[in-house]
């Protein structure tokens, strides 16, 4: 690795995957700082997040949404002097990510589009495949410390793309886990067993690295947060938003976010988006 192995690191956002992404950060040697809204108590952990940005040469956002993602490149704005390049890694609506590309610009460091697919258990192992949109220049620059927290990293295009080509994924994600608990829950109705169901779901070709990952734990109704409803229903209003500027209709996703939405209400927003088969319980 070149330079910029040396390089400071801030991460900001200590949440499910940042603080893996920190991990294996920290794992690979790497000078990392990071910074978290609720103190995590970490021996890497600074005060405020323009305390992490301070001298650091590549800043990491794995924060919940476009909102938090303005407030905080505000409050970081004037230590970043040093900064060569903030990369996005949360998803956030179009709008923010044109709008963060435009403030770096201003601020004379260099912008990556950088949302990742890949939940808990492969942000723990390193293992995200991040969508990257923005000069491939830049991405083949920063490419070896990105590759850290990766297993593939997927060039989409211009700022944007790759924010875009996210949100598209996640909305067949939750219209998945949709169908999924519609599934199980007009089977067991039935007096099907569940594990008939997943059997059944695990040999046919509507059958998925999701419903093998999900379908087990909501049959157990175990929702422990690998991705939280909360974040699942913000990146499906970002799809509906992203149809609606373009004249569409997306049925399908809307009733998924109704659905969502209900949940969240009634106080589910932290569990696993999987917690949408708790629609059908009493
Ligand atoms: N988990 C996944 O499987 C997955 C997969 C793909 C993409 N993503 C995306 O990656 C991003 C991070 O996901 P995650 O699962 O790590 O989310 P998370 O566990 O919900 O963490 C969210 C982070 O944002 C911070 N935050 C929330 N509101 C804030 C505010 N007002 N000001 C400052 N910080 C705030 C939280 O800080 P506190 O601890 O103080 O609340 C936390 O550090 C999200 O955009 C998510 O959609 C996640």
């Amino acid at each position: 690795m070149d330079r910029i192995s040396n390089s400071q690191i801030a991460v900001l956002g200590m949440g499910i995957i940042g603080s893996r992404c920190a991990d294996n950060l920290n794992t690979a040697n790497m000078n990392v700082r990071t910074w978290n809204r609720t103190p995590k108590n970490r021996t890497d952990g600074m005060d405020t997040a323009a305390d992490a940005v301070t001298g650091s040469e590549i800043i990491f956002f794995y924060l919940n949404n476009g909102v938090t993602c303005r407030e905080i490149f505000e409050s970081i704005k004037p230590a970043l002097q040093e900064s060569k390049v903030i990369i996005n890694c949360s998803t956030v609506d179009l709008e923010t990510t044109l709008w963060l590309a435009q403030e770096c610009k201003k601020a004379g460091c260099h912008f990556l589009d950088c949302p990742f697919t890949g939940s808990k258990v492969a942000a723990g192992r390193g293992e995200l495949v991040y969508y990257v949109g923005g000069d491939e220049t830049v991405l083949d620059h920063y490419r070896t410390i990105l590759e850290i927290t990766a297993k593939e990293i997927i060039p989409m295009g211009k700022v944007g793309d790759a924010t875009v080509v996210k949100i598209a994924t996640n909305l067949i994600s939750a219209s998945t886990v949709q169908a999924l608990s519609e599934s199980l829950a007009i089977a067991t109705a039935h007096g099907i067993p569940s594990d008939k169901l997943i059997s059944a779901v695990s040999g046919n070709a509507c059958g998925s690295v999701l419903s093998s990952m999900k379908l087990p734990t909501m049959a157990n109704g175990d929702y422990e947060t690998h991705f939280s409803l909360e974040n699942m229903l913000k990146d499906a209003n970002f799809g509906l938003s992203l149809a609606e500027n373009a004249g569409l209709k997306t049925p399908g996703i809307q009733t998924t976010a109704t659905v969502m939405q209900e949940l969240c209400d009634k106080g589910s927003g932290t569990l696993d988006f999987s917690a949408l088969l708790q629609q059908f319980e009493a």
